[in-house]
């Protein structure tokens, strides 16, 4: 029997005391949804644990280009990406220089289209799973271009949508294990017109909260479509400890990377992650490397 089915157990022997007090009368309803909430995440969590792990194909992800594919190109990205995921690591667990709220969440964001939000959220992900003591869930929280859910294969599927618009699914129903050690997935599902608002609402809050797991040293990860191009994408940043942002090296303008900044909470740990620059072509054939521009700004500072 697991911690949570048993947490379950010992409150179902308490309500009836619980109940004939009158002086928790007023606690016995909030008890009574915690049950429930506790017994839903145990049986989609028990679910989700006994389904097949989805396979990852690596060279699909190569060949679509959010693989790097050689090992130069793979140990340099390898080494750019520990020095990006140390920060939010230890932001997570609370080694940081400030608490934040939510820090386990992290999104990949960027000013414009096209600046790699998509290829780092995933290496990213795929880095932070590698770590020994932290488990991924990485979440496509770009609707429209849901390109992360392609490229996995799990079109059709249901995802974050689907639990964001109908109440009596749990959360954890949606997470989809695979078989790359600690990396869990959350595609998109079905597509709402609504996306903003359904970000917006008390029961994101729930599904992320949800999503977070049991497990206090469980990452989620967002792709998610560009800050000044949908306003979605600003309401999901605003859920968010973390936020990382991308910024392709001579492609965007400085005024479009202010005016995202500018979209963000001053209470968040922000990022940023100088993306495709141009290395001479003897000493890097793909021209593009990460760089990491800041490691992060805080209330305050510049
Ligand atoms: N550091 C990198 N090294 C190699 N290729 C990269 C790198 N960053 C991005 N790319 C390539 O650039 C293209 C755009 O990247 P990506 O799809 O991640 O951008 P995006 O910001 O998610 O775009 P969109 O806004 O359309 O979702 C992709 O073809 C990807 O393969
Ligand atoms: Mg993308």
């Amino acid at each position: 029997m697991s911690i949570v089915e048993k947490a379950v157990e010992k409150l179902k022997t308490l309500q009836p005391e619980l109940l004939a007090s009158p002086s928790v009368e007023a606690v016995a309803p909030h008890s009574a949804s915690t049950i429930e909430r506790l017994s839903g995440r145990a049986r989609t969590e028990q679910a989700t644990e006994s389904a097949p792990l989805w396979h990852v194909d690596q060279m699909a992800l190569e060949r679509a280009g959010l693989l790097p594919a050689g090992n130069e190109a793979n140990d340099r990205l390898a080494d750019e990406l520990r020095r990006v995921k140390r920060p939010l690591m230890d932001n997570a667990i609370g080694n940081g220089t400030k608490v934040l709220a939510h820090a386990g969440r992290i999104v990949v964001t960027s000013a414009v289209p096209g600046e790699g939000k998509t290829f780092t959220a995933l290496n990213l992900a795929l880095s932070l799973a590698r770590e020994l003591d932290f488990e991924v869930l990485l979440v496509d929280g770009d609707i429209p271009k849901s390109h992360i859910t392609r490229v996995l294969g799990l079109s059709g599927r249901p995802g974050l949508m689907d639990v964001l618009v109908d109440e009596r699914r749990h959360p954890a129903e949606v997470i989809v294990r695979t078989d790359v050690p600690n990396l869990l997935v959350v595609p998109v599902g079905e597509r709402h017109p609504l996306t903003a608002e359904l970000f917006g609402s008390l029961r994101m809050e729930y599904v992320l909260e949800e999503l977070g797991g049991r497990n206090l040293h469980r990452l989620v990860v967002f792709d998610s479509s560009p800050l000044l191009a949908t306003s979605e994408s600003q309401v999901l940043a605003s859920h968010m400890g973390q936020v990382v942002v991308v910024i392709a090296a001579g492609h965007t303008g400085q005024h479009a990377v202010n005016s995202a900044l500018q979209s963000l909470n001053d209470s968040q740990y922000v990022g940023l992650i100088l993306n495709m620059s141009c290395l001479p072509a003897s000493e890097n054939h793909y021209d593009n490397y990460y760089g990491l521009y800041s490691r992060g700004r805080f209330a305050g500072e510049a």
